[in-house]
């Protein structure tokens, strides 16, 4: 084919994952001039219709993807929604050698306990924490992370990767702290005296999920074991990080990395019901509160981004700070933060386009920070999440005071009296904009009766 021809032929991107928290990227990539290849379910797949290609194959069948990828010849793959749809972007973007991040990334952003050894190897403040799967014999859980659990529960011991740079994602897996493989249980009881010496209460949560499924505080030793039954049941690798509980406000910090460089865009407050679930409630976005808590978070985020061998693209960050001022990391992602935090808050508060930060650095250009301000980009901005009847008609109450302040809602179908029990089984929201007074009412709002049935 001669250059010209070759000139004129559109670069391709993959694009994984078609649900609504895609459909940003696959318009933008369009918008870019990009042929968009998408790979996902059939169901829920809202953004097939403005896809130029659909593949109806599951977003964890990494190996498919590849064989029908590679042929394309694209020029990035990026995805913006979910850690699972991450770890086949990193594969693909390995296997191509297109911008992305590194192997071990995939490990390291995604399984708890890896990403508490990195944090500890890189010096960053951890609470201790074990691993533990279900044992031989029913509702006996054993601890299978790290190897040597007695070291534990004296001084804050880490068992870090030995070479994290070099060794591959399944290598890592295997190397930070014994043989978790299914089937192998040889390591110690779950019995009180694991957790001599620690500080109480725990957290307990599955290794690998997110929007807070199965996790759960638990205050004394008696309630452990029914905590790590649900953690078991919800995590994919069926096993279970159980570490000490970090007092403090919690937010979580929006990033942009290009070639090894962070760029922090943003720092959101979290609001979650209470102990024991700790599910989203809301997220709130202000000018006042990006300037008291950027240059204070940012060390950390960044040093924590290092740790994970973050390198290109988003980054979403977890942290909570401690009375005392400590900036303590809760865990980071390589994407942006979901509960439409890097898809609409972001940008209503900043003016900048972090959707297309995404694709830039999905093809190894530098994220462009030129985007002109939006109109009101210095105003505040929040999402409120619905829990029940009364909380819906508590936010179409505020959205009915000051509809100007409304940006977009949705709520789900569904009997609203199902208690939600994850991020995934709430009944929907409301984004707003406006001062932030008022949105901190609206997010401060009671929020009835968000307990677990
Ligand atoms: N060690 C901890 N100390 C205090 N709160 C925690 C701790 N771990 C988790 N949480 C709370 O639980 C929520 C969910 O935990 P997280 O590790 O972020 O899991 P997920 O991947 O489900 O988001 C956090 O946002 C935080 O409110
Ligand atoms: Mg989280």
């Amino acid at each position: 084919m001669d250059v010209a021809v070759l000139s004129r032929e559109k670069k391709k991107i993959v694009i994984i994952g078609a649900n609504e928290f895609q459909l940003p990227l696959v318009e933008a990539a369009a918008r870019r001039g990009l042929e968009t290849h998408v790979f996902a379910w059939e169901e829920g797949a809202v953004a097939r219709e403005a896809a130029d290609f659909f593949y109806p194959v599951s977003i964890v069948e990494k190996e498919k993807i590849l064989s029908l990828a590679a042929p394309l010849r694209p020029a990035a793959a990026a995805t913006i929604g979910s850690d699972l749809a991450g770890i086949t972007v990193n594969y693909l973007t390995n296997r191509l050698s297109l911008p992305g991040n590194p192997p071990e990334t995939a490990v390291l952003a995604t399984d708890k306990p890896a990403m508490r050894e990195a944090f500890r190897a890189a010096g960053l403040y951890t609470p201790r924490f074990l691993t533990f799967a279900r044992g031989k014999t029913p509702g006996e859980p054993v601890c299978v992370r790290p190897q040597d659990a007695a070291r534990v529960s004296g001084e804050p011991v880490c068992v870090p990767p030995q070479d994290a740079a070099r060794v591959s994602g399944e290598a890592l897996r295997t190397a930070s702290g014994g043989d978790c493989r299914p089937g192998r249980r040889d390591g110690r009881s779950c019995h009180p005296e694991i957790f001599d010496g620690w500080q109480w209460p725990l957290i307990v949560k599955p290794v690998d999920r997110s929007g807070s499924r199965g996790v759960t505080r638990v205050d004394d030793f008696r309630q452990l074991p029914p905590a790590l039954e649900l953690a078991f049941s919800c995590s994919f690798s069926g096993e279970a990080i159980v570490e000490e509980f970090i007092e403090g406000e919690e937010f979580s910090c929006e990033g942009i990395s290009f070639e090894g460089r962070h760029r922090l865009l943003q720092v959101t407050k979290k609001y979650t019901t209470e102990a024991p679930s700790y599910i989203e409630r809301g997220h709130l976005e202000s000018a006042a509160l990006t300037e008291k808590y950027l240059e204070m978070v940012k060390p950390t985020v960044f040093r924590a981004l290092d740790a994970l061998h973050i390198r290109n693209g988003a980054s979403h960050t977890e942290v909570r700070v401690r009375p005392d001022g400590e900036v303590c990391l809760i865990e980071a992602a390589a994407r942006m933060g979901g509960d439409c935090i890097g898809s609409d808050l972001v940008p209503l508060t900043t003016g900048l386009d972090y959707v297309g930060m995404v694709l830039d650095a999905a093809l190894g250009l530098p994220p462009s920070f030129s985007a002109s301000p939006r109109e009101g980009a210095r105003e505040a901005a929040g999402i409120r999440f619905v829990f029940n009847g009364e909380d819906l008609r508590r936010v179409e109450e505020a959205a009915k005071k000051r509809p100007s302040g409304v940006v977009r809602q949705c709520f789900q179908a569904g009997n609203l009296e199902n208690r939600p029990k994850d991020s995934a089984t709430r009944h929907g929201f409301c984004i707003f904009q406006g001062d932030e007074t008022w949105l901190r009412e609206i997010l401060t709002l009671p929020a009835s009766d968000h307990r677990i049935g």
